[in-house]
């Protein structure tokens, strides 16, 4: 069911997500002091976290946009991962971060890692998430850089979704059940 926003309850707001993604390119600023990175930015959910965490990194800095164009039944992520108008083979050799919306199984974290690994030869590789749902984990893989830890909710606004709607919101809102 598609959430009218009037029925929305505010988990993070605007400023709390702001402030906190300048902190966390405080800390990834100072990781990669000298280093250039090529951050990848995987669409749709991570759009607004990746631009609006990229204005604040001061590295030398390319951005990419991937999509994962299927997503298996939450246990297989068969994914096949597409990438638009980027030129990938440009992450040989580079350091590599890449940007998601939220870590919740975690298994399209361990994919997209696996993939990246397996396709190219990054310098570094290291993933950074807004959110992360920890009690919900079905893969080892932890991110090495998250925004907020947040419970086992169903959330939107700030690029994820509902069935399409809500990527807009400036904030992140749940429904309360
Ligand atoms: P994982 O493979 O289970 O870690 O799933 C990650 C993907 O599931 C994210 O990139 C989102 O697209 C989606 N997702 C997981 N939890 C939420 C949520 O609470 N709201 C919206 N999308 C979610
Ligand atoms: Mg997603």
């Amino acid at each position: 069911m598609i959430t009218a926003v009037n029925d929305l309850k505010i988990l993070l707001t605007d400023e709390q997500i702001q402030t906190r993604i300048k902190s966390l390119a405080d800390e990834i600023n100072n990781d990669y002091k000298g280093e250039e990175i090529v951050l990848i930015c995987v669409l749709k959910g991570a759009v607004m976290f990746a631009v609006d965490l990229s204005k604040h990194l001061n590295m030398p800095l390319k951005m990419e946009f991937i999509k994962l164009s299927s997503y298996g039944n939450g246990m297989t992520s068969s994914g096949k991962v597409q990438s638009f108008g980027a030129h990938l083979e440009e992450i040989n050799g580079k350091n590599v971060l890449i940007v998601e919306d939220i870590i919740d199984t975690g298994l399209t974290a361990e994919f997209l890692i696996n993939y990246i690994k397996e396709t190219y030869n990054p310098k570094t590789l290291k993933f950074c998430s807004l959110l992360n749902k920890k009690e919900t984990r079905k893969s080892s893989v932890e991110p090495d850089y998250y925004g907020f830890e947040i419970g086992n909710k169903f959330v939107v606004g700030y690029g994820l979704d509902d069935e399409g709607y809500n990527r807009n919101l400036n904030y992140i809102g749940y429904k309360e059940i």
